[in-house]
């Protein structure tokens, strides 16, 4: 089966492809078919957000749509970024900015408990549906440390490993975080209602 990615983001896209292909999912870009979609992600959950990125897409595209929404929810700061962790701080700050601006906000806080989260959502032309949610908890770090990843990952402190999330080679990262839970998870899903459906 083909399926159209809604994400723009190559590092999302390399690990959703990962885990898409062992499904037998032929993984396109939206490049790949001529559409170039960015959905406002006007939901207020990553549900929500989700859907809306992959329903906008299999409507344009006529083909499955596979969207994931993701971001970091931080205890002391009732649940912020949350869904605006790509927009936190507005638009001129980058990935740096963002979770510098993070750090500061958290100046001063003992309690520094947070948690990854990804739902993944597949959107069928025919109204149906396949979703899945992945958290990955951690603690927000006192400074950034790694080079790998992305986004607010060397922040992301996993006191199982002593490292960041940023310090986890790609195979490590996707056995444990978010994204590679919800594939997981959107994968037994996708075999429990998809089964026999597809070919
Ligand atoms: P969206 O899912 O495109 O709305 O963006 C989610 C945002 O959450 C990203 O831009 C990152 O800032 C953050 N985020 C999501 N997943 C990860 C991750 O695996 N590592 C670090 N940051 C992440």
């Amino acid at each position: 089966m083909k399926a159209v990615l809604a994400s723009h983001n190559k590092k999302k896209m390399a690990e959703m492809q990962a885990i898409l292909s062992q499904l037998g999912v032929e993984v396109l870009s939206q490049a790949d078919v001529g559409v170039d979609l960015e959905p406002e992600e006007t939901g207020t959950t990553f549900e929500e957000n989700a859907r809306i990125k992959a329903r906008a897409v299999m409507q344009a595209t006529g083909l499955p749509a596979i969207a994931d929404d993701s971001g970091l929810v931080v205890d002391a700061l009732n649940g912020e970024p949350g869904v605006y962790s790509a927009r936190y701080g507005g638009p001129d700050l980058d990935d740096t900015g963002r979770w510098q601006l993070l750090l500061k906000n958290m100046e001063g806080q003992t309690n520094r408990a947070c948690k990854f989260v990804s739902v993944i959502c597949c959107a069928f032309p025919d109204g149906s549906e396949v979703m899945a949610r992945g958290e990955c908890p951690g603690v927000v770090a006192q400074g950034p440390s790694g080079a790998g990843g992305f986004g607010y990952d060397p922040v992301f402190y996993l006191p199982e490993w002593g490292k960041t999330m940023a310090q986890l080679t790609p195979e490590e990262k996707n056995g444990i975080s978010h994204r590679g839970r919800a594939l997981r998870r959107f994968q037994e899903e996708w075999e429990k209602t998809r089964n026999g459906t597809d070919q």
